[in-house]
């Protein structure tokens, strides 16, 4: 299998040479992200913390690019923590009303590119007027085969725990003999959905954040100092060859050293 690069990669540039070194056939199925640093991005330019954020929604623009080209399956999106309801007032409004400019102006290129959204987070508490264009983007693209964008909004990895635990017990005939790891996280938000196999933060803090805390049980990490604004398809191209540099065990020796077990 080859990459279709045409138009998406310009020819001769370091990014042609990143794509190059990738193994197509060892990328990996599903990427969950935690986009940082949008406000120090601002400061640093003596902006307002918005436009920061506004930044930030042109990277997610180039990396939704990037996974549909390269053959991704699943994309999650770290938009907004329950945490951030902490953040003052107009930040977080500005935030949502972003969040929902973004909606109604991508909706053609998730069509054009086949690309389906999802929502994990908590509904209750997330402004009507974005609640309505969620529900309306993800009806328009439920029957899509291409990407699967996940969208955490108003997220709490702990949250969705607590919650999967209320779904099995208000299940009609639970019996805790026969629950199991799978049967468990088929009620989690994220069910149907495979385990992210990349984990990405961007300015590099070294932290989880209460971000899928179930989901990333083996997941391989990347941490870079790059601010979540200046994250392009160069960055994303690196976390992949890096990716793919590593060993995945899930917790079994290397073939090499069970000879010598
Ligand atoms: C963290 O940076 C980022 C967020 C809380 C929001 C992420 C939102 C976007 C990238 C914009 C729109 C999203 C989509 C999906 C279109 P921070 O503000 O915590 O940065 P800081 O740590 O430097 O203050």
């Amino acid at each position: 299998m080859k990459f279709d690069l045409k138009g998406f990669i310009a020819p001769g540039s370091e990014e042609e040479a990143l794509v190059r070194q990738l193994d197509p056939s060892r990328l990996p199925q599903h990427v969950a992200v935690i986009m940082d640093g949008n406000g120090r991005w601002a400061e640093k330019r003596k902006k307002p913390r918005i436009e920061g954020h506004r930044a930030g929604s042109k990277a997610v623009q180039e990396v939704v690019e990037a996974c549909a080209r390269l053959g991704i399956r699943v994309l999650t999106l770290y938009a907004f923590s329950k945490e951030n309801w902490k953040r003052p007032k107009r930040e977080v409004a500005r935030l949502w009303r972003l969040l929902e400019d973004y909606l109604q102006k991508q909706d053609k290129q998730l069509i054009k590119n086949k690309i389906r959204l999802i929502v994990i987070g908590q509904r209750e508490g997330i402004p009507g007027s974005v609640e309505r264009e969620l529900e309306r983007v993800e009806t328009l693209t439920r029957a899509h085969d291409g990407l699967t964008v996940v969208l955490a909004l108003n997220y709490s990895g702990r949250s969705e725990i607590v919650d999967a635990i209320k779904r099995i017990l208000q299940s009609p005939g639970v019996n805790p003999e026969s629950l199991d790891e799978a049967e468990f996280a088929r009620h989690l938000d994220t069910a149907g959905i495979p385990d992210p196999d990349l984990l990405i933060r961007t300015s590099g803090e070294l932290r989880i954040s209460n971000f899928l805390l179930w989901q990333i049980a083996y997941s391989e990490i990347w941490i870079t100092p790059v601010l979540w604004p200046d994250f392009r398809r160069r960055e994303f191209l690196r976390a992949l060859l890096d990716f793919q540099k590593r060993e995945r065990r899930f917790g079994a020796v290397h073939a090499r050293s069970s000879e010598n077990a």
